[in-house]
């Protein structure tokens, strides 16, 4: 754990010069706008410890499979959002010599990510070997009005010396990933262009084809009037530049504003590229740096007003949980269903910014109550649109009939994953975008969203289940076997409690949606039933029998399901008997060991009493937190979120507050120890849950809004926003009190602590404690 970040409300600050956190502080300080997003490297030249990184939504490139034991069925190929041309690129030269703060004496450095503003800032004082002392301050942001754009705004001052001031600005194409399967590069040069100040660079990813244009022009200060020029233009292969000699006398400071732009063939036809690059450029320069600013800033005011969560009397946690929202808006904006959110986001290689099922379980709620019904909705359709390659991948590993089995990582619904016990056994993820369906339609009340795409994936899924489920003589009960729940410290059980669970929650639910068809949408029901082939008494029968015949271990002793087969044979020894030295787990004992313990890596028996906690009493919800919880490790960021709802919701105050500290500044604090490799984006939705769904009590039964919430110790008081069928509320607690507001033109029926409340439009009311 690392405690370096300054706290603050808003902001993120680093003070100091600190090499040898530099990667991690990349990842912190990354910037994105739902497009495209990059780590917070340097713009100028840096020879020391860094991971280059900018990456384009949706770019990606299929890097040939690297096992030791290949596997039939496994992919063939790890899809990669892939680092794409670096055009932050702006290298100083100060009489002859390079500013490289590696090598420069730092005098004063500090890093700020304004989070209310979307806008990152980075301003030292530098002595270069030759003497000269500059001050720099750079500013930069991708813009969320125009996601084509990013600017540039880098200021230079000359402290102590006269002389020449050489600025060069490029772009450059010859990029590589740090993952490479191969060491191989990933792109192709297209075409580069450059000519008086305006340039642009066309590259083509290897074997996907996909083709980006990146666009470049700037604009010079000098004491703040604009100046003229004539640059010296350069290019080779991949690369393009600009360069610029001013001379500065003692105290000049000279700014130069890079605006740069970034279409991609995803958007527009291929051999349109470069035109569309440059009228992304003229659009920037129409309203110049100060405007694009402006127009971003606005839209940043506009996100917030609608997701911010406002925490008094804790300013490490307001700083955390605003972070976390933060990163999440700059990481999917929801608008194009093609796009999906990585684990990491846009600020690393790890997890090749592809989809996995932390999408469906953990961010889904943050985007369902902080923004617009589109994003959730294409977040679903996003996996609608998969489905066929879904049924492939089920036909791959011999399932038939059309049953669908999504894939555990995928970026256009191929299965990329590559470890056995995963890829063929990690299966509760199906349930999880089964889930998702049911989530969306029980928050927004689009039962439409069922017809067709919800029943067409909740069919092709149960259908898988109804397979992978088979008949145990020795049980006289249905099983499945050789799975990993979401605790992949264990592989290859049999009937793991939640997989078992979510089959026949599925299957239940699915048939809820075919009687919802058959009354609302008769006709295209009698067309689905033909498309998919579904012999509906056939299916349905076995689907009903495994339903009212599934196992579920269970150990009467303890009145607990088991985490699967066998569990309590396991030394069953509480976590907190770890020595610190062993921990983590998975980084100090072997996995052998890991397997054979109890011990727990994430939410797996509990993930189902979190999503299913009203088929269970509240006795029941405490008994198997009082036995899972002290086994759990916590080891994924997506553990202790789970944990925290679920000790809210039983009471357990403290404790709750306990493991949402634990997620509230993951990345912050480099809690894990590997902020370096990138952000732990689909757990910010997780500790988005901890305090709306946790502290708040937020649930949504029989299409009205209910709320359970306390304030934990620490706190004066919170409020958070939540958008919920066309209406805008926010919440606030108090030690006192409780003020509701609906700033909304439609009434909203609530239950606050069981009470029936109805909230008039456009008022607030005030529940005295
Ligand atoms: C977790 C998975 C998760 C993945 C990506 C793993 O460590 O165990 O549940 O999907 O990380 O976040």
């Amino acid at each position: 754990m690392k405690d370096y970040i300054i706290h603050h409300e808003w902001k993120i600050i680093e003070e100091g010069f600190h090499p040898d956190l530099n990667r991690i502080s990349e990842s912190i300080f990354s910037i994105g706008n739902g497009k495209m997003g990059q780590r917070a490297n340097f713009e100028e030249k840096y020879s020391g410890d860094s991971l280059r990184g900018s990456y384009i939504a949706g770019i990606y490139y299929p890097d040939k499979t690297r096992v030791g034991w290949w596997k039939n069925g496994y992919p063939e190929y790890f899809a990669k959002i892939i680092n794409s041309a670096n055009w932050i690129g702006i290298n100083i030269i100060v009489n002859g010599e390079e500013l490289d703060l590696a090598k420069a004496n730092v005098i004063s450095f500090r890093r700020e990510l304004d989070m209310k503003q979307g806008i990152l800032q980075r301003s030292f004082v530098a002595e270069l070997k030759n003497g000269n002392r500059i001050e720099v301050f750079a500013e930069r942001f991708v813009s969320i009005h125009d996601s084509e754009i990013g600017a540039i705004k880098y200021s230079v001052k000359a402290l102590n010396f006269s002389g020449n001031l050489t600025i060069v600005s490029y772009i450059d194409g010859d990029v590589f990933n740090e993952d490479s399967n191969y060491d191989e590069k990933f792109w192709n040069e297209r075409s580069k262009h450059i000519q008086g100040t305006e340039g642009c660079l066309e590259m083509e990813t290897l074997k996907t084809g996909f083709r980006v244009c990146t666009g470049m022009t700037f604009t010079f200060y000098k004491n703040g009037e604009l100046i003229s020029f004539e640059p010296e233009n350069f290019q080779k292969e991949k690369y393009i530049e600009s360069k610029v000699q001013i001379p500065v006398e003692n105290g000049d400071t000279v700014v130069i504003e890079k605006l740069t732009s970034t279409v991609t063939s995803l958007n527009h036809p291929d051999d349109e590229l470069s035109v569309k690059a440059h009228e992304a450029i003229k659009r920037a320069l129409l309203r110049g740096y100060n405007g694009m600013l402006e127009k971003h800033r606005n839209l940043w005011s506009n996100k917030w007003d609608s997701s911010d969560i406002i925490i008094e009397g804790d300013k490490a946690a307001q700083q955390g949980i605003r972070y976390c929202i933060f990163q999440l808006e700059q990481t999917y904006s929801g608008e194009d269903e093609r796009l999906n959110i990585g684990p990491k986001g846009f600020t690393g290689e790890k997890y090749g910014g592809v989809t996995y099922w932390d999408t469906e379980a953990y961010c889904l709620p943050f985007y369902l109550s902080s923004a617009p019904v589109e994003v959730s909705k294409n977040l679903l359709l996003y996996r609608h649109k998969h489905l066929m390659k879904a049924i492939n991948n089920a036909e791959k590993l011999g399932f038939k009939n059309g049953a669908a089995l999504y894939p555990m990582v995928t970026i256009n619904g191929e299965e990329c994953h590559n470890e056995w016990e995963i890829t063929f056994e990690e299966i509760h993820r199906n349930g999880a975008i089964a889930y998702a369906i049911y989530n969306y339609v029980n928050y927004t009340g689009d039962k439409e969203y069922l017809a067709p795409f919800g029943f067409e994936v909740l069919l092709a899924v149960s259908r898988y289940w109804s397979q992978r489920t088979n008949w145990s003589d020795a049980k006289n009960k249905y099983v499945i076997l050789g799975v990993t729940g979401p605790n992949e410290y264990e592989n290859n059980v049999n009937n793991n409690f939640h997989t078992n669970y979510l089959a026949v929650w599925t299957l239940k639910f699915t048939l809820e949606v075919i009687d919802f068809l058959k009354k609302e949408f008769p006709y295209l029901f009698e067309e689905l039933v033909s498309k998919w082939k579904f012999s509906e008494i056939k299916e349905t029968t076995r689907w009903k029998d495994i339903i009212a015949n599934m196992y579920f271990p269970y150990d009467s002793n303890k009145g607990i399901f088991l985490q699967q087969d066998g569990f309590l044979d396991k030394e069953i020894i509480p976590a907190s008997e770890l020595s610190e030295s062993e921990q983590p787990i998975n980084q100090n004992w072997s996995w052998d060991r890991i397997l054979r313990s109890a011990f727990i890596k994430q939410a797996d028996t509990l993930q189902s009493m979190f999503w299913f906690e009203n088929e269970f009493s509240e006795k029941e919800l405490k008994k198997h937190f009082d036995f899972y919880e002290p086994i759990t490790v916590h080891e994924s960021s997506l553990s202790p979120c789970i944990h925290s709802v679920i000790a809210a919701k039983i009471g357990y105050h403290q404790k709750s507050y306990e493991l949402y500290l634990r997620t509230s500044r993951l990345d912050l604090d480099d809690y894990n120890n590997d902020t370096e490799d990138g952000l732990h984006i689909t757990s910010m939705g997780g500790t988005w849950m901890a305090v709306v769904m946790g502290f708040g009590g937020l649930r949504v039964k029989n299409n009205a809004l209910e709320f359970n919430p306390f304030l934990p110790a620490k706190w004066k008081s919170y409020s958070f926003k939540i958008n919920f069928r066309g209406r805008h509320l926010e919440i606030k607690i108090e030690a006192e009190k409780l003020t509701l507001s609906n700033h909304s033109n439609l009434p909203v029926d609530l239950k606050i602590w069981g009470k029936d409340l109805l909230l008039e439009t456009n008022s607030t009311k005030t529940i005295q404690k």
